[in-house]
C-alpha cells in the first residue's frame, strides 16, 4: 500500500474507528493504553508526542493520569485528526494537533520528554526510519512507548488467534465500518509485523537505552519501552 493510500483508508474508516476498536478487541485496547501512560510515568509539566495519535484516545488517557501535561498528536490522517478534535473538545483535553509524516517530523530535537506510538508503527513504510525520528524529538534521559500487535508466541493461543484475524475481524471490521479491505490490511500488518525481540533490537539500533517490553493478554499485544541516552553523541 503506497504512502498516499494509508491516511485516505484511516480518513474513511475514521467515524467508526473507535466503536470498531471497542468491539474487536472486547476493549481490551483501554487497558493497553492505561499500561502504556502507566508505563510511562508521566510527570506534571511534561511533554508528550503521541505518533500516528488517530482519534486520540492515548492523548486522553495521558490527560486522565496526569491533567498538567502538555500534549501533542501527529497523524498523516485529516479524517481520524478530525475525529480526533471534536472528541477532545468534548472532553475538555487540551492538546496541539498536527497534520503530517512520522517519517519527518516536523518537530525540533529533543523537543519532547515523552513519545510514543499506539498500533501505528506497523503502518510506516520505514520502521526504522520512524524509530530514528522519533528518538530525535526526545530529550536527553526522555523515554519512547510502542504499544503494537503481534501474534502470540505460544500455539495454543496463536492457532485460535489467527483465525479470529483471518476469518472474524475483516467480516466485523467490515460490517461495522463498511469498510473490509482496510481491516483485511490491518489484519495482515499484524501476521507480517516482526516479533517482539525484533522489534526490541531495531530500538537498540537506533540508540535506545535499557530496552524492555512486555507481553499484554497472552502476546495479542506488545508493551516496548526505551529510555534517550543521558547525552547526544
Ligand atoms: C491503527 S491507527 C492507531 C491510532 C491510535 N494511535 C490508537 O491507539 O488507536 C494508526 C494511525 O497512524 C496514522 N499513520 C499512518 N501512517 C502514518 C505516518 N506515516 N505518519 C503519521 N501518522 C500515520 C494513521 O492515519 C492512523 O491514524
Amino acid at each position: 500500500m503506497g504512502t498516499g493510500e494509508i491516511p485516505r483508508m484511516f480518513s474513511r474508516i475514521a467515524g467508526r474507528y473507535d466503536l470498531a476498536n471497542r468491539v474487536l478487541s472486547g476493549t481490551l485496547d483501554r487497558t493497553w493504553r492505561r499500561r502504556l501512560v502507566r508505563l510511562a510515568t508521566p510527570r506534571p509539566g511534561e511533554r508528550v508526542l503521541d505518533v500516528g495519535t488517530g482519534t486520540g484516545d492515548l492523548l486522553i488517557e495521558f490527560h486522565r493520569r496526569e491533567p498538567e501535561l502538555k500534549l501533542w498528536g501527529l497523524d498523516l490522517s485529516g479524517g481520524m485528526l478530525a475525529v480526533c478534535r471534536e472528541k477532545l473538545r468534548r472532553l475538555r483535553v487540551e492538546a496541539s494537533l498536527v497534520e503530517g509524516d512520522a517519517l519527518r517530523m516536523p518537530f525540533a530535537s529533543g523537543a519532547f520528554d515523552i513519545v510514543t506510538i499506539a498500533f501505528g508503527l506497523r503502518n510506516l513504510p520505514d520502521r526504522e526510519r520512524g524509530l530514528r525520528e522519533m528518538v530525535e524529538r526526545l530529550r536527553p534521559g526522555g523515554r519512547l512507548l510502542i504499544l503494537e500487535f503481534s501474534l502470540p508466541q505460544h500455539r495454543w493461543v496463536r492457532a485460535p488467534y489467527r483465525f479470529y484475524l483471518n476469518a472474524i475481524v475483516p467480516r466485523v471490521g467490515g460490517w461495522l465500518t463498511g469498510d473490509r479491505p482496510a481491516y483485511e490490511y490491518l489484519c495482515r500488518t499484524i501476521q507480517e509485523f516482526p516479533t517482539p525481540q525484533e522489534i526490541a533490537g531495531a530500538m537498540e539500533r537506533v540508540g535506545l537505552a535499557d530496552v524492555r517490553y512486555e507481553a499484554l493478554s497472552g502476546g495479542i499485544a506488545w508493551l516496548y519501552r526505551g529510555g534517550a541516552p543521558k547525552s547526544r553523541r
